[in-house]
């Protein structure tokens, strides 16, 4: 006789069911008691009687639970209530009980013993001690008046007018019968009954006799459940492939089905359940870690587990809830997150954090790709650059180099660094210096391993003036000048660049010439520096002439040499009509 105690417990408090040993390595025992249970959550005490005794009885680990696979409920009756709890070291020195083994040893009427430290009455107190009694078997077709649900599978007993039964706290444990050799057989697992002890109402066991085979195929081969579909442990799950369903079987409330996911890269997991089965679905880990757990999400019955893995194996687990068992189907849907690339990505900003574009043909003073003016006798001017790197990985530089007709009026002041960091800036500082007078243009490049953006490139000016211009060289230094107007100026040097400004407060159509014998060529500029108009000999002689009709606004003239190296005096004379 053995007593099922759960683990950290004491065995007075933590008895809880009964069972035999029929094996030394083996206990049968009922599988309600241990339909829920884990392995690791309860101990076997052998050989005990008194359990407020701490030297009574040997109390052992076990290491693996095995209930009947048809465990199931029949009109009220439990149907196949045994198990097997397999103990984690065989015993040595200790008799165990053996089986019945013939239809005859159960027969109606035979005398028979419970035993256990179950209640004492319906309701009442568990004992301490180990108690037995004696009772007769009752026929089937007599106890299934009370009980419905019953078949061969199942034995009665009772005694006339009642008073005499196993109790709650004795289930599990054996309902014995001699073997006419003052030893004696196992023939029934007390399993339940209407009360205790009533009058006309006996108490059900699990037949023994029916379980022989089954008993001996476990103890035999040690497997888990002989007819299980999938695995119980990570180590024996089945491999299953994204969006393919997979069929499944909880043979019994205690099985569990182990499926192996791989996931390739990094993606969004969808796994859920189907059918009318209850199951819960667990994700877990190579360590063991549970990930993502649920048991309705997709429907009563179903689970729905919807979230973000790395790449690497996982394991879904399916359980039954509660007392459910029974076919289901899974479904591992897969979807990879978008790429993360490990490259670099190249930005670069000038003046104020204002972004240059690589390839930038137009310079422009907001960035400070546009230099200005400098006077040759008089300092140089200086805008600083960074190079930003938005990538996931370091970005490569070489240096930075000057190009193109005015790269000589340039020079790269700070260079970058070979590397910039993923998420970092570098910065590069390029001085305007000019050595002659007139506009200065030059390609700035820098090659880098951003794979579409290299070599980062684009364009710089500046205007080199003499200390004696007489008109600013560029719209932001521009003269202003009334419409209408004739204004004297000179072309002071060669390259030299006259910029005026004009105002028209509504539109009108202007005229813009040059008077003189210089050879001149105009330019007129809206507000934003975009060419409207340009014309070189249309006026008298050698003097532009631009007619337009224009809306009211901001306007720029440039007036330069037609050839560019002309120098020597001119007037601009601006007329409107409307
Ligand atoms: N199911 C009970 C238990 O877990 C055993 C009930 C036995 N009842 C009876 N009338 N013989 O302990």
């Amino acid at each position: 006789m053995t007593a099922l105690i759960l683990r950290g417990q004491t065995p007075v408090k933590g008895q809880f069911c009964g069972g035999a040993l029929i094996h030394p390595q083996w206990v049968l025992s009922a599988a309600h008691c241990v339909e829920d249970m884990s392995a690791s959550s309860l101990d076997v005490l052998v050989g005990g009687y008194d359990l407020r005794s701490s030297s009574d009885g040997t109390r052992v680990s076990v290491s693996q639970i095995v209930i009947h696979p048809r465990f199931s409920t029949v009109k009220g009756a439990l149907v196949n209530d045994v198990a097997l709890l397999k103990l984690s070291q065989p015993l040595t020195g200790v008799p165990v009980l053996s089986l019945v083994d013939a239809v005859s040893q159960v027969a109606p009427g035979t005398p028979v013993k419970g035993m256990g430290w179950g209640t004492t009455s319906e309701g009442g107190r568990q004992s301490p001690i180990l108690l037995e009694v004696d009772m007769n078997l009752v026929s089937l077709t007599e106890a299934s008046e009370v009980y419905p649900g019953l078949s061969e599978v199942h034995l009665a007993a009772g005694v006339p007018g009642g008073g005499r039964d196993t109790c709650q706290g004795d289930s599990g444990g054996p309902l014995v019968v001699s073997d006419g050799r003052g030893g004696w057989r196992h023939a029934g697992t007390v399993s339940f009954g209407d009360g205790c002890g009533r009058d006309g109402t006996p108490g059900i066991y699990g037949n023994t006799i029916n379980y022989r085979s089954w008993i001996q195929q476990q103890i035999g081969t040690s497997v888990s459940v002989a007819t299980d579909d999938h695995g119980n442990t990570a180590a024996k799950a089945t491999a299953v492939a994204w969006n393919a369903p997979t069929r499944g079987i909880l043979e019994t409330t205690t099985d569990q089905d182990w499926f192996r996911l791989e996931a390739s890269g990094s993606g969004t997991v969808n796994l859920s359940s189907s059918g009318t089965n209850d199951v819960q679905g667990t994700l877990v880990n190579t360590s063991g870690k549970i990930l993502a757990q649920d048991n309705n999400g997709a429907g009563a019955s179903n689970f729905l587990i919807l979230t973000n893995v790395a790449a690497g194996t996982y394991y879904l687990k399916v359980t039954g809830t509660g007392s459910s068992k029974g076919a289901y189907t899974v479904l591992a849907k897969w979807t990879a997150a978008p790429v993360v690339t490990g490259a670099p990505e190249i930005g670069l900003v000038g003046l104020d954090s204002t972004p240059i574009t690589d390839g930038a043909l137009i310079a422009k003073t907001a960035d400070g790709t546009d230099f200005g003016e400098v006077d040759l006798s008089n300092g140089s001017r200086s805008t600083s650059f960074s190079v930003r790197n938005t990538g996931k990985a370091t970005l490569t530089l070489g240096a930075v180099r000057l190009s193109g007709s005015g790269a000589a009026q340039f020079r790269v002041t700070t260079q970058v660094p070979s590397t910039v960091a993923a998420g970092r800036s570098a910065a590069f500082q390029i001085t305007y210096d000019p050595t002659t007078v007139g506009r200065h243009q030059a390609s700035v490049s820098l090659s880098n391993n951003d794979a579409d953006e290299s070599p980062y490139d684009f364009v710089i000016v500046g205007f080199g003036t003499s200390p004696t211009d007489d008109v600013g060289n560029t719209p932001a230094t521009a003269t202003r000048v009334a419409v209408p107007s004739t204004t004297p100026a000179r072309l002071d040097v060669a390259q030299d660049q006259d910029v005026f400004r004009f105002v028209l407060s509504q539109a009108a159509t202007v005229s813009l010439t040059s008077t003189g014998s210089l050879d001149t060529r105009g330019t007129l500029w809206d507000a934003v520096g975009q060419t409207v108009a340009e014309d070189d000999d249309l006026g008298v002689g050698t003097n532009f002439r631009i007619r337009r009709k224009l809306l009211a606004g901001t306007y720029y003239i440039m007036v330069r040499g037609s050839s560019g190296s002309e120098t020597g005096a001119y007037g601009l004379q601006i007329t409107q009509s409307f």
